[in-house]
C-alpha cells in the first residue's frame, strides 16, 4: 500500500479527502441557509436571533476553510463550485424562512446531519491514522453538540 507525502495511507487518504469535500457541500449549503434566517427574520425575536445567526454563519465560515485546507492539505482539491455544493449536500437548501422557530428548527436538524457525517469521518480518518482530521472533526462534534443542546433549550425541546 502506497503512502502519500505525509505518510498516510494513498488509497484511504483519497476516500477521507471525499468525504471531506461532502461534509464541506453541506457546510456550505448550511451557511448560505443561516444567512437567509439572519436577512430574513421576524418578530419579537429579531435582535436575538438576528445576532446568534451572524455568530453561527461566521463560525461556519471558519470552519469551511479549515475543512477546504484539511483537503488541501491532504494532497487533493476542495469542491468550489456551487453546482457541486447543490449537488453534494444532504442538508436542503432552505428560501424565505422568516419565522424564528422555523429556523430555529432547521439549524438543529442540519446539526445533527453534519454531527453525523464527521462521526463517520472520526472513524474514518481514525482507520487512515490521520490524527489531524480526527482531531479536527473531534472539536466540531463536541462543539456542535453543546450549541444543539442550547438551540434545543430555546425551543423549549
Ligand atoms: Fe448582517
Amino acid at each position: 500500500m502506497g503512502k502519500n507525502f505525509i505518510g498516510l495511507d494513498t488509497e484511504k487518504t483519497a476516500k477521507l479527502a471525499d468525504s471531506l469535500n461532502d461534509l464541506l457541500a453541506n457546510y456550505q449549503i448550511f451557511y448560505m441557509n443561516v444567512r437567509g434566517y439572519h436577512w430574513n427574520i421576524k418578530g419579537n425575536d429579531f435582535f436575538e436571533l438576528h445576532v446568534k445567526f451572524e455568530e453561527l454563519y461566521d463560525d461556519l465560515l471558519l470552519k469551511i476553510d479549515e475543512i477546504a485546507e484539511r483537503v488541501l492539505t491532504l494532497g487533493h482539491r476542495p469542491a468550489h463550485a456551487y453546482s457541486t455544493y447543490i449537488e453534494r449536500s444532504e442538508v436542503p437548501e432552505k428560501r424565505d424562512v422568516s419565522d424564528g422557530k422555523e429556523a430555529m428548527e432547521n439549524i438543529v436538524d442540519s446539526f445533527a446531519k453534519l454531527i453525523g457525517k464527521q462521526r463517520e469521518l472520526l472513524s474514518l480518518a481514525g482507520d487512515a491514522e490521520d490524527e489531524g482530521t480526527v482531531a479536527l472533526m473531534s472539536d466540531y462534534i463536541s462543539q456542535q453538540e453543546k450549541t444543539v443542546w442550547m438551540y434545543r433549550s430555546y425551543l423549549g425541546h
